[in-house]
This record gives C-alpha cells, structure tokens and sequence, in this order.
C-alpha cells in the first residue's frame, strides 16, 4: 500500500501487517468493530505549530474558570503528563501518579463553578480541531453499521461536544469516559462513574463486556490510540481473530519510537489527519 510508505509511518513488521490487513479484508465491514481513543487520536495534537488542547485543556479557558484556578491546573499537568509521557518509568509505577493528578484536577474542577452550559462555548471558543479525515472515517463507518467506541480518559460530555460540533455523532457511536455529573441548577457535581485514567482503560473495557458483548460476532479490530495505556481498550473482546493497532506518536519521538514500533503494527508520527486509518478502512469496508 503506497500509504504506508510515507516518511512518516513506521513499521516494525512488514509482513505481519500485511497479513492482519489482508485478514481484515478478508472479514470486511460485517466482522469488523474500531475502538479508538480520543484526545491526540481523533482530535490533533497541533495546528499550525500550536498545540490543541485536550478535553480537560478546553474546560481549563477563561470562559469557564478564573485564572487563579487555570493556573494551579496548568502547573498540574506541566508535573504529571511529563509523568505520562516518560519512557523511564513503567505503566505500573505511573499508575499512582495519574490517579494524583486526577483526583486534584478534579477537585479543582469541583470548585470551580462549573456549569453545563458553558460547555457547548468552550468547545467552540477553543482551539480544538479533530484530525483531517475524521469526518470521513466516521461517515464511512457509519455507512456500514461498523461500530465505533471512543474509549477516553478525557472527559466524555466534552468530546462528544467536539464531535457534535465539528463532524456528526452518528448512532454506530459509543463513548466510554469520564462523564460530569450535574446538579439540577446545571452546576457540576462530580463524576458519573469510575474514574478512568490514562493508564487503567483494562478495567474500563471489561466493565463495559455488555457493549462487547451485543457485537461478539466482530472478532476483528482496528485499534488507534496514542498512548501505551491504549493498547489495553480492546480487553474486553473476547476471541479476537486480528487486532491490527495503528498509534499516533506526537511527543518525544526520538526517544519513544522503538517502543511504540514494538508495540503497535504501525506508528504514524506527527500525523495530524485520519489517512493511513482512513486507507486501510476503505480496503476492509
Ligand atoms: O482521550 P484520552 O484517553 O487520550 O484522554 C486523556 C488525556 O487527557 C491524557 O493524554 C492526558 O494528558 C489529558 N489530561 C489532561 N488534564 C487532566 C487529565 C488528563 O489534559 N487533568
């Protein structure tokens, strides 16, 4: 495929990709389910040297708080997504540090005043843009009944604004995240369920074995993410045939590569369109 030969897409296993891909044609739209994260996934990492932000980050505009309260969450993430994104640490020594960061951040947001309707504001005040061909992509899975879970540990009524607003929230779609809860003034109370972290996306997808459980018949999966805490939204499914996972890598690229080649089948860097996906998608439907 002359779109996997681009500068940018890496590929540890030639052969084993072109297998899975063949396998996923083979089982075309009927067998076929894609499972992908959000933030840095669908949405762009940047847009003309400026970084978008991530649900939280859209939350975080003068709109919606004071600046006293964006700085203290800023300095939170200068702290923890380095965390997130060092390739020093294990998951597992991770882990503790982003239920911290979490757990503050959302305190903070719970002093905030937070108000349901400014949420449809914020998302289009902000900076935020999906990747181009996202519209596509969900067009085309939505034309052929391929069910698309957006498995994010951002935050869910936030992103289904970005897809409401900048593309369509069609019916094959399903959002697993961290969704606001509000009281009857509209006034943000916490959280509807368990928190979901970067790095804990196993637990999510089994709590969700209900959803896996009504598409059992699709045994093939086309998994994208950004983050190795990603390659875990697919543990749910049970007898996958083939998983063909396809990561974006925006941060660090020297130094996180050759894990990333080790993990994924294919390694798109600094991609900010749906194009390999969106190639691969059109071969298999
Ligand atoms: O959709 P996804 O699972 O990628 O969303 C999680 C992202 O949200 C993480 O990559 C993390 O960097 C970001 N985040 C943030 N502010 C927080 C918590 C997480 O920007 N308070």
């Amino acid at each position: 495929m002359d779109i996997l030969t681009g500068p940018n897409v890496h590929i540890k296993d030639k052969t084993a990709v072109n297998e899975k891909i063949k396998a996923l044609m083979k089982g075309g739209s009927k067998s076929l389910q894609v499972i992908s994260d959000f933030d840095r996934t669908l949405s762009r990492h940047s847009y003309k040297g400026k970084v978008c932000p991530s649900c939280h980050g859209i939350l975080e505009s003068g709109l919606v708080m004071s600046e006293s309260t964006r700085m203290e969450l800023q300095e939170l993430k200068t702290k923890y997504y380095s965390i997130e994104i060092d390739h020093n640490m294990t998951i597992k020594e991770k882990i503790p540090y982003m239920i911290e960061w979490y757990e503050k951040s959302h305190t903070i947001m719970l002093g905030a005043n937070i108000l349901k309707d400014h949420i449809a504001d914020s998302v289009r005040e902000s900076n935020v843009r999906l990747k181009d061909g996202c519209d596509e992509m969900f067009t085309l899975l939505n034309n052929h009944s391929v069910p698309l879970l957006i498995f994010s540990a951002g935050v869910g009524d936030i992103l289904k604004e970005v897809i409401s607003q900048k593309s369509t929230f069609h019916p094959n779609m399903k959002i697993v995240s961290n969704f606001m809860k509000f009281n009857e003034k509209g006034k943000m109370i916490g959280f509807l369920s368990d928190l979901i972290h970067v790095f804990n996306k196993n637990e999510g997808s089994l709590c969700h074995s209900q959803y896996f459980n009504d598409i059992r018949h699709r045994h093939n999966i086309l998994l994208l993410g950004d983050s190795m805490g990603d390659l875990h939204m697919a543990d749910g499914v049970e007898d996958v045939s083939t998983c063909l996972k396809i990561g974006y890598l925006n941060d660090k690229v020297d130094v996180l590569l050759d894990s990333f080649m080790d993990a994924w089948d294919i390694v798109l860097t600094d991609d900010q369109s749906m194009d390999v996906t969106n190639a691969i998608l059109s071969l298999v439907t």
